[in-house]
């Protein structure tokens, strides 16, 4: 039996390990991808979709205000009430069957409705109309903070008659279906920009959003002059980069393992979002599994014996990763649970394994960050940056060491930026509701400043609009 870091085993997990001049190349690709993705020409074929989000400013810490939120594409589907000012909030989980992740949109949306009807009933809000955010962490094409279409499903969606469709449009047909309740306006934001947001609140120099979780992707704040497709010339918006769809055109296949692959091919969206599927909760557990299952074949392993458990693709959750590495009396635990038969050198390879492929994910993500924290310096012409970043995703929160690691890994690949990470407690449902908050107060100053200068904008908007 060879020990745990004998070349036989090594032979598999060295195409995981990538060196820190690979890192840099990876942050160098991913770099000219940003820029296709906000080129005028080029964003509609562009892997990295870099999609404006309509966020024009980040939280001032004076928001005030009364939502509710709905959250949809993390582990949970969540509804909330949320009170800003007071971080008071209360939250409603409800199931998704698997069924329904992949039926129709009409029963998904449907699903949602009366999930957010009961809420309301229960906490006695059916009589109010308070303004909605919607989280709904997918691609999409946003037209306005409350028009924005599906581009694709990912992470195990897949309902039918939904990408193309403006989202928020189906979740209110769906309410209108049921007649019992009304909602105030509606913002949809991604989960990386609820993150930016809700940590926003708190830290006002966070202008990242970063989700490592079931899915992976982040969002920032970049020159409005800079997004080739949005006209106007000053200030910021928030971009969704959508980050998973980096290798989509084949530009990362030289990185890629033949694990990688075979997770690809089995997915239920082959060749689309490469990265995320070397990064994200979705997938790793699965990465793992297969290493596993192909060093017992080749007799490194568990006497060579492949359990039924272990030769069932999805049964190696990504939370066993986690708990594998946090100890071995875990590891055993887990080994045994999945009916293997193992000694102590068994043991500790199958950690050795784990901690390769989460580390390669911490390292994918730190390059990948390292590009949007180097690009924000460079536009703002800064010899050094400090910036924040709010962070939220199972794999980032619960793995014991993927923070350090990928901290680490972005010190050494952006060394002229000082990050401060913040974990977001609950970005994915109060930051929604803090982009409604936001473009409240701007509203207000705006009509605060428009009541001083006693000018008549409607008048000149109608002039303008005949004048086209
Ligand atoms: C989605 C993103 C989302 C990320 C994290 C990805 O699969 O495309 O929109 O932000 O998952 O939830």
């Amino acid at each position: 039996n060879p020990c745990a870091t004998s070349p036989e085993v090594e032979k598999y997990l060295q195409p995981f390990q990538l060196s820190p001049e690979t890192l840099q190349e990876v942050s160098a690709r991913l770099r000219k991808d940003l820029l296709r993705g906000l080129g005028k020409h080029s964003h509609h074929k562009a892997p990295v979709k870099m999609l404006p989000t309509f966020v024009r400013a980040t939280p001032d810490g004076t928001e005030k205000g009364d939502f509710l939120a709905l959250d949809l594409g993390g582990t949970n589907f969540r509804v909330l009430h949320v009170r800003v000012e007071e971080e008071a909030q209360k939250v409603q989980i409800c199931a998704i069957p698997q069924e329904m992740m992949l039926g129709t949109g009409e029963q998904l949306f449907d699903h949602i409705a009366t999930c957010l009807g009961d809420f309301l009933e229960s906490h006695n809000l059916k009589g109010q109309t308070l303004p909605l955010g919607f989280t709904f962490s997918f691609p999409c094409e946003q037209l306005e903070i409350d028009k924005s279409i599906l581009i694709r499903w990912t992470k195990g969606f897949n309902c039918s008659g939904v990408e193309g469709k403006d989202v928020v449009q189906l979740l209110k047909e769906a309410i209108h279906r049921r007649g019992d309740y009304h909602i105030g306006s509606v913002a949809m934001v991604n989960d990386t920009v609820g993150t930016m947001m809700s940590c926003g609140y708190k830290d006002q120099s966070c202008e990242i959003g970063m989700i490592i979780g079931t899915g992976t992707n982040a969002c920032y704040m970049e020159e409005i002059k800079n997004v080739k497709r949005i006209e106007g010339k000053d200030g910021r918006m928030c971009i969704n980069t959508e980050w998973g769809g980096f290798g989509d055109d084949g530009c990362l296949d030289d990185i890629l393992t033949e694990f990688d692959v075979e997770v690809d091919k089995t997915s239920i969206n082959p060749g689309v979002h490469i990265f995320e599927k070397m990064i994200s909760g979705m997938y790793l557990g699965e990465i793992v599994r297969l290493v596993l299952v192909k060093m017992t074949k080749d007799k490194l392993l568990f006497k060579g014996q492949i359990s039924e458990a272990l030769g069932t693709p999805g049964r190696f959750e990504t939370k066993f990763i986690s708990e594998i590495e946090d100890g071995l009396e875990n590891a055993k635990k887990i080994l045994t649970e999945l009916g293997l038969d193992w000694d102590l050198v068994d043991a500790s390879v199958v950690r050795l394994v784990c901690d390769t492929i989460s580390s390669r994910s911490a390292y994918l993500c730190a390059a990948a960050l390292a590009t949007l924290v180097n690009r924000i310096r460079n536009n703002r012409k800064l010899g050094h940056l400090k910036t924040t970043v709010g962070v939220d995703g199972t794999v980032y929160r619960k793995h014991p060491t993927f923070s350090s690691k990928l901290q680490k890994a972005v010190r050494l690949l952006a060394p002229q930026c000082d990050i401060t990470f913040l974990v977001s407690e609950d970005g994915s449902g109060t930051g929604a509701a803090m982009v409604t908050a936001v473009a409240q107060r701007l509203a207000h100053q705006s009509r605060l400043l428009e009541e001083s200068d006693g000018e008549d904008n409607e008048e000149e908007e109608e002039e303008e609009e005949e004048g086209q």
